[in-house]
């Protein structure tokens, strides 16, 4: 079957009314390719090693070690006794079964996904997510990995200067999942990111903070970048498929929708939460969507639009 990225050229997106015609023209049918699945496994381990070089670890980063910030031009960290001391000892994850990457994308809202979502082995989440009550029949409530970015930090939580209580009493959400932030990914981004974790291992939570790795950003970057995807930086999103594709013996993505139109035709808000866009020139989201829509149709992932019911 010929789709819109075969017959368009790779220098026109297609418009959001054709996306829909194209994912409509598809439904529901999808099949599971274990070629394609370990192929991917296979080009992402060799590319950027996910399940050892997702984040900061002792072994990885040990004294001395120097972290090139992939978000900034020449600027790094060299770890020291005290950013060493808050890093875990080794990459805390093991392959898995059936994975839910859920992105916040609007077309979440009133798809009942949430049942399907929670069912997963492994549930990771985007920038801290509302997990409450009215949200859970549309995107559930289990989470084992959820991203921070630190910007979050600053503006929902004055940079964790003041009081500390309302952002760890926001993570409850969360319960005992992975904190993943991107400490050395922009200068402004690495104290509030060390403040986090002080935050979060003075309290009670269970909850394991997981530093990003420059490195593993860096290479899932110019991995995508070599597929087509030319932006700034990626979405938080396409970084945590990248690892759910390497670790993941079933991917399914929930929330990727980044089009002004749902497949009713109808305006659709940016997340399922709010309406707020994102930066314009940014993030590529459309082009990774175009990239995910290919893992799709090869059956080595399944991205779910649409209801779950
Ligand atoms: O911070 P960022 O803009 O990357 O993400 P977000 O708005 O918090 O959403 C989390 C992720 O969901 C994004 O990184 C995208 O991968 C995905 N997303 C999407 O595909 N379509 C949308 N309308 C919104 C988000």
């Amino acid at each position: 079957v010929l789709g819109w990225f075969y017959v368009f050229p790779a220098y026109r997106l297609p418009s959001d009314k054709e996306i829909v015609e194209e994912v409509l023209g598809l439904g529901e049918a999808w099949k599971k390719n274990q070629t394609g699945i370990d192929l991917y496994r296979n080009l992402l381990t060799e590319c950027c090693n996910p399940r050892w070089m997702f984040s900061v670890t002792k072994e990885n980063a040990p004294i001395g070690k120097v972290l090139w910030y992939d978000g900034e031009y020449y600027y790094s960290h060299t770890v020291n006794n005290e950013t060493y001391s808050i890093f875990v000892q080794t990459t805390p994850l093991k392959p898995l079964k059936k994975c839910a990457v859920v992105g916040n994308g609007g077309i979440l809202r009133h798809s009942k996904c949430g049942r399907d979502i929670d069912q997963a082995d492994f549930v990771m989440r985007c920038n801290l997510p509302p997990l409450t009550k009215e949200y859970l029949a549309d995107v559930g409530n289990k989470t084992h990995l959820v991203t921070a970015n630190p910007s979050i930090i600053e503006k929902r939580f004055q940079g964790l200067l003041w009081s500390r209580k309302a952002f760890v009493d926001y993570l409850k959400a969360y319960g005992s999942s992975f904190i993943y932030m991107p400490a050395f990914s922009m200068r402004p981004g690495t104290d509030p990111s060390l403040r986090a974790y002080y935050a979060i291992a003075d309290s009670p939570s269970n909850l394991t903070m997981l530093f990003a790795n420059p490195d593993f950003l860096r290479n899932v970057g110019k991995f995508w970048k070599a597929r087509g995807v030319h932006a700034m930086r990626l979405s938080t999103g396409l970084f945590l498929v990248s690892l759910a594709l390497g670790m993941c013996d079933e991917v399914t993505v929930y929330g990727f929708w980044p089009f002004s139109i749902g497949l009713d035709g109808q305006p659709i808000s940016h997340h399922y939460y709010d309406n707020i866009l994102p930066g314009k020139w940014f993030h590529a989201m459309p082009e990774e969507f175009v990239q995910l829509w290919h893992l799709h149709k090869s059956g080595t992932l399944r991205v779910k639009v649409g209801s779950c019911r």
